[in-house]
């Protein structure tokens, strides 16, 4: 059920009704938890584009009776969901698979509303990564060839709108190229002059 590179959830701090998204859902694992932390008057949307982790992500859900939960197909550099909707946004291992990581933040920041924040564990690599490595398509799907160095991903978030951006937690060897960190950033609210 879960092919993370991180606790999101855990990190979130969510609270009873609110609303969570999570980019690039696969079978539903931290959609399940943030349903049981967020309650009956939260809800939880999955996106994901593979209708295989969709079927088993909904079929999940049935089996844990949660009907706080669901799933919707789409991109997360397109995202399939209204503007300011949501109170927070997780993903766990994902953003490195998507080559225009700069979209995905864009979208994550327009469906924020604002106040919002953003919980995502992810791979990032030590340094620029070397060339034979970036065209490999088994690195890519192993969440290696993706990963862009830490600063550079902040900063990538940082270019969408977000601010307060954090690293929480980091996890990892030293040997090799990527390690998981777990970031969060704010949209923060505009203070009426
Ligand atoms: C490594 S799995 C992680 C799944 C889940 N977050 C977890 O922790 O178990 C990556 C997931 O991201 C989805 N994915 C990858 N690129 C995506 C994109 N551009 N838009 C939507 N989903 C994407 C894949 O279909 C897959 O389900």
């Amino acid at each position: 059920m879960g092919l993370g590179c991180g606790n999101p959830v855990r990190l979130a701090e969510l609270r009873e009704g609110e609303i969570v998204l999570d980019l690039g859902s696969g079978g539903g694992i931290d959609v399940f938890l943030a349903a049981r932390q967020v309650g009956p008057r939260g809800r939880v949307i999955g996106v994901d584009m593979t209708p295989e982790m969709l079927a088993r992500a909904r079929a999940n859900a049935q089996r844990l009776g949660l009907e706080n939960v669901e799933f919707r197909q789409g991109l997360i550099e397109a995202l399939p969901v209204d503007d300011s909707s949501v109170d927070v946004i997780l993903s766990n291992s994902v953003i490195n698979l998507v080559p225009d990581k700069a979209a995905v933040f864009k979208e994550a920041f327009r469906v924020l509303r604002p106040g919002g924040r953003l919980v995502v564990s992810d791979m990032v690599a030590w340094a620029e990564l070397p060339e034979e490595l970036l065209g490999d398509p088994d690195l890519w799907a192993g969440c290696v060839a993706g990963a862009l160095p830490e600063e550079a991903y902040l900063e990538t978030i940082r270019k969408a709108g977000l601010a307060t951006v954090e690293v929480l937690t980091r996890q990892g060897p030293e040997a090799g190229h990527v390690y998981s960190v777990t970031v969060r950033a704010d949209k923060v609210a505009e203070v009426a002059a």
